[in-house]
């Protein structure tokens, strides 16, 4: 986490910052209300799949909590709050034939409306992993695109008619690769497909994640024309889409090959769905390496998706050592990353950054401002909202709860990465206009189960689900006061 001290660093005076959420990881209340299962409450049965074998039906019990949510992020001082609808609240069996719940509408509702009550800006995503489980069981989900797009649009236009009066930043999806590649090739992640070139709907499972990632783009074009063409001009507010971004540093700094797979490696985890949202079309890199197996845009629909971002939504946790692989193994159908392996130490042995409960996530400052620069420069410096930027801590959950709550950690981790941010506005030029932290509470990390707490408040999930705002959650205010305003 070091930092350019001598770098002038500022946020524009109506920043907008606060803290974000997703439905399946906070609600609970999994049958409440007529809601319906998702793929992830499938997926949470199946023994082996979650680390401490727990899932989301209870959570934090949000459904029936959000005045204290509410209440939490008032304490903080927050001005936005970003949360996800679960679309099987609002259409319990999830297709555009199906039946609407009045009452997951209605839940939504009271939410934005508290919200706004608050004086807090909600931010809402309308697709964060949480498939209908119906809609996988009836065509396959993501898999079968022309049922997928038309069942999003569908979804979309019900939720954009019932909140589009109260919400004006939308997200379509959230993360797209972990929905593609995590789901569809490693397993790791509801429905649980791994890529071993057997037989599937789709012929070859090496092609899965490939063509999940497609649809969900054409899903993505489809609900912003629907927003644009239908509501925009009642509701006036914008949209865009959600995309996961590490940075990358090369493995071998002189090497030259390295250095052009730490590009490649953005090319194929970002650029996959950003390339095409602002181009039209899909990067040099992945059409070279995966040839057939990635499926192409009709004039179309690349059509439809060029220009479907009224801003970017950037994700971001960590950094990596990228190490060229060797172009030997370029035709390998089961790389995902683009021909590179992904490191935590350099060449000379230097970490990357230090390890966190997720052991994977490395922070990494420095690299922050990096990726935003980089992609504003790819992008023609585009709005952009960092829509989650966070990190769990080794050992966290082992803590008594009085030491849990001296998180200064997560607190130097913000307090880095705010900064790097906040240079990158004022230093490089670039267009940040917001910044949620993920996350606002401890709740279920998917497949890590309830062991990794990314919050900024402790949940005593066994005692009555009490929130205990940690150090990290009160100090917010006092990073962004810094900078806001500076600019
Ligand atoms: C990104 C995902 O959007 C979120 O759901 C998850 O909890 C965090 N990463 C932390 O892993």
């Amino acid at each position: 986490m070091v930092r350019d001290v001598a770098a002038k660093a500022g946020l524009p005076s109506d920043f907008l910052w606060g803290f974000a959420t997703a439905a399946y990881q906070i609600e609970g209340g999994a049958t409440a209300d007529g809601r319906g299962p998702s793929i992830w409450d499938t997926f949470c049965k199946i023994p082996g799949k979650i680390a401490d074998g727990s899932s989301g039906d209870v959570a934090c019990d949000s459904y029936h909590r959000t005045a204290q949510d509410i209440e939490l992020l008032q304490k903080t001082g927050a001005k936005a709050y970003r949360f996800s609808i679960s679309w099987s609240r609002v259409i319990p069996k999830g297709g555009r034939n199906d039946p609407i719940n009045q009452a997951g509408i209605d839940f939504y509702v009271k939410l934005a409306d508290d919200l706004l009550a608050a004086g807090i800006t909600p931010f809402v995503t309308l697709f964060h992993w949480d498939l209908p489980d119906e809609l996988y069981k009836r065509y396959g989900g993501f898999l079968n695109k022309d049922e997928f797009v038309a069942d999003f649009a569908h979804y979309s236009r019900v939720v954009f008619e019932a909140l589009g009066s109260r919400v004006k930043h939308w997200i379509t999806f959230n993360e797209p690769f972990c929905s593609a590649i995590l789901g569809h090739s490693i397993g790791a992640f509801a429905p649980g497909h791994t890529s071993d070139r057997t037989k599937s709907a789709v012929g070859d499972s090496s092609r899965e994640p490939w063509i999940v990632g497609h649809s969900i783009l054409i899903a993505h074009a489809h609900a912003v024309k629907i927003y644009r063409d239908e509501f925009k001009a009642r509701d006036g507010g914008e949209i865009g889409i959600t995309l996961n971004g590490d940075w990358t540093e090369p493995w071998d700094p002189n090497d030259e090959q390295d250095r052009i797979a730490c590009d490649r490696k953005i090319e194929f985890a970002i650029c996959w769905f950003a390339d095409p949202v602002y181009f039209g079309r899909y990067p040099e890199s992945m059409v070279k390496q995966l040839g057939e197996r990635l499926p192409t845009f009709t004039a179309e629909e690349s059509e439809l998706v060029k220009g479907s971002n009224d801003f970017y939504g950037m994700n971001h946790y960590c950094a990596n050592y990228i190490r060229h692989r060797g172009d030997a193994v370029v035709a390998d159908p089961d790389d995902f990353s683009g021909n590179m392996d992904i490191l935590f130490e350099d060449k000379f042995g230097n970490s990357i950054g230090p390890e966190t409960q997720s052991f994977w996530l490395r922070p990494h400052a420095p690299g922050f401002r990096k990726l935003i620069k980089w992609l504003s420069d790819r992008y023609g410096r585009p709005k952009i909202y960092v829509t989650e930027n966070g990190t769990s801590i080794k050992g966290e959950n082992d803590l008594p709860m009085e030491e849990i709550l001296e998180d200064d950690f997560r607190l130097e981790y913000f307090r880095s990465y705010i900064t790097a941010m906040a240079e990158a506005v004022a230093e490089d030029g670039c267009d940040v206009r917001g910044y949620m932290a993920w996350s606002l509470m401890d709740n279920f990390e998917w497949a890590e189960g309830y062991e990794t707490r990314f919050g900024v408040t402790y949940v005593d999930y066994e005692n009555g689900q009490k929130r205990y705002p940690k150090k990290s959650a009160m100090e917010m205010k006092n990073i962004f006061d810094q900078f806001v305003g500076k600019v």
